[in-house]
């Protein structure tokens, strides 16, 4: 990735002139603050927040100017997000994080994913005919999670912040800009309208959301989330216990309980985030560090990566037929694995050494045939060593020592459930859709699992979620990043990594590359529009059951190069921003 400095620096004045919202006539080169340029990344040299929004990635930003680090700026945008971009950032859901420190050259994941209620039967999802009633897990309280997000960012903040910020000092922007309001903006308006028939059937949604006649704000309407400022300032107040404990605890209760769901004060109040160390893996020399365990998403990234180390992809060239082939042949390997192996850690015994091993991937790429697809029903979880184991957002902060974070988090889907909890400003996930809630059975990403994640008593759902880092041979940080996507999100990052090492793009091209997918089953390749139909004539000759489909993800990323931060932000979604200086 150390070849891109030329070009960058080449190519910085045309950036500028085509990036309006770039441009400040009083601003020099140096800090760029803006969504970024096509196939160009937005550089800046002391600190970096990338997000997708631009109010968030600022609040971020000026954290980090005034001497936070990486978690403190992390957990200001992690805040920020839940007024700013309500579709998927959240106070009410749950998510991970990376956090690496430059001191000791460490990396720490924290697992802040949501958890069953105590008072979960493993056929919650059932109708009384046993058949899996998605009604239930989607559209109900039923579905909702205890959320781990405030704990998490609570504790990101006081294990890892730098101590010169209290929590309340992070809480702050959000609570003014919730309390005080601000514009809706394109992205927010569009998100609203996608939104408005889930808010509309809670009038505690709808007050907030849509305007007196159930129509949703437009752009230029000022959002304004009273009782979500109340909420935050209780967290700034308080803590945690401002919002696990108390009032806040209460109502989030009283709501669950009126639609007829089983959380209770003490699945709030004995919620946990937790440290895990991450999952680690390499790939032609750089070392790839993701999310362990309940998340699907670590053990995926580098079991697909280690399969294709053994091709030659660099030779096969980006976006070719061959390079797609080989790619998704790896992916359904993962994706049939994951459908057996991976659950909760605390619940389940997942073979994470056995499905990342060098050897494995050796066993499974030796049934790949380098010319023909497999069927996905030929295709089964395989045999690692058993003992040795639409909607959410991420954003990337790196800042000046060299600290970074990478933060995945969600409702699961676009405004989670669509119901705020009265009185609390705070919108319900329907994450525990996450559980399989039949062997075999599909959930909304067409994920299938077994008894490895089958609901429980305080379980934590199998995500895919999968914030990234990668290092150099030498163990600098050279990549962050993330995406939303469900299902998608672990294929997308492996193409991003595939993208960057084998293929040398910049992190925007990266980026912005058209993405594909396969998951195995349904046995359908993904295709995004943009690829050539000649390749995707011998993709289909091959076997592939080729699919062209709406643009998918949000791969919000940081690239570091020498002592240059380069930010790229999805031009898949409107009001990606990254933030430098
Ligand atoms: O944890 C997961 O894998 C899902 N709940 C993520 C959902 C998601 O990414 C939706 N966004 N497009």
């Amino acid at each position: 990735m150390r070849h891109l400095l030329p070009t960058l620096v080449l190519a910085l004045s045309c950036a500028l002139a085509v990036n309006a919202q770039a441009l400040d006539a009083t601003a020099p080169a140096f800090p760029l603050d803006a969504g970024s340029a096509r196939n160009l990344p937005v550089l800046a040299q002391h600190g970096m927040v990338v997000a997708q929004e631009r109010r968030a990635a600022r609040i971020g930003r000026d954290i980090l100017r005034q001497g936070g680090n990486a978690v403190d700026a992390a957990v200001a945008v992690g805040f920020a997000l839940a007024v700013t971009l309500p579709q998927a950032g959240n106070v009410g859901g749950g998510g991970f994080m990376l956090v690496h420190l430059a001191k000791g050259n460490r990396t720490i994941a924290i697992d802040y994913r949501e958890m069953a209620p105590v008072n979960t039967a493993t056929t919650v999802f059932l109708d009384a005919n046993g058949n899996f009633d998605p009604k239930l897990s989607q559209q109900s309280v039923l579905g909702t999670g205890v959320p781990g997000t405030v704990a998490g960012l609570a504790l990101a903040e006081h294990n890892y912040g730098s101590g010169h910020f209290t929590l309340a000092q992070l809480v702050a922007p959000a609570i003014k800009l919730a309390h005080d309001g601000f514009k809706v903006d394109d992205g927010l308006a569009l998100s609203l309208h996608y939104g408005a028939a889930r808010l509309r059937r809670y009038p505690s949604s709808a007050a907030i959301f849509l305007h007196p006649d159930g129509t949703p704000l437009v752009a230029g309407d000022r959002l304004v989330e009273r009782d979500l400022a109340t909420t935050l300032q209780a967290i700034a107040d308080k803590g945690p216990d401002g919002f696990y404990r108390g009032p806040v605890a209460e109502k989030l209760v009283a709501a669950i309980r009126a639609g007829g769901g089983h959380m209770s004060l003490d699945d709030l109040g004995s919620y946990k985030a937790i440290v895990r160390a991450p999952v680690t893996g390499t790939y032609r020399g750089h070392t790839i560090v993701a999310m362990p365990p309940p998340s699907s998403g670590g053990v995926h990234i580098v079991q697909i990566l280690n399969i294709l180390e053994g091709y030659n992809l660099a030779s096969y060239g980006a976006q070719s037929a061959k390079t797609i082939h080989l790619m998704a042949e790896a992916m359904k390997l993962a994706y049939a694995d994951r459908s057996k192996y991976l659950g909760d850690p605390d619940f389940f015994h997942v073979p994470v050494a056995g499905l990342t091993s060098k050897l494995y991937a050796a066993k499974l790429r030796a049934n790949i045939d380098p010319d023909h697809a497999r069927p996905a029903l030929d295709i089964a979880p395989g045999h690692p060593a058993p003992y040795e184991s639409p909607q959410t957002t991420h954003f990337d902060v790196v800042d000046a020592e060299g600290n970074a974070v990478s933060n995945t988090y969600t409702l699961n889907f676009f405004y989670g459930l669509g119901e705020v909890a009265p009185g609390t400003g705070v919108l319900l996930n329907n994450e525990l859709d996450d559980f399989a809630a039949r062997p075999g059975v599909a959930n909304a990403f067409g994920l299938v699992g077994g008894a490895a994640n089958a609901p429980g008593p305080r379980k934590r759902p199998l995500s895919s979620m999968a914030p990234t880092m990668v290092f150099d041979s030498e163990g600098h940080l050279e990549l962050v990043t993330g995406t939303p996507g469900g299902s998608r999100i672990i294929t997308m990052i492996v193409e991003i990594i595939s993208d960057m090492i084998d293929f040398h793009m910049n992190i925007q091209e990266a980026v912005e590359a058209p993405r594909f997918h396969d998951q195995w089953l349904p046995d359908i390749l993904f295709c995004e529009r943009g690829f050539s139909p000649d390749t995707l004539n011998l993709l289909s000759a091959m076997g592939h059951h080729v699919k062209i489909v709406p643009a998918f993800g949000s791969a919000e990323s940081i690239a570091v190069e020498g002592s240059e931060l380069q930010g790229a932000t999805d031009p898949r979604q409107r009001g990606t921003w990254a933030a430098g200086y």
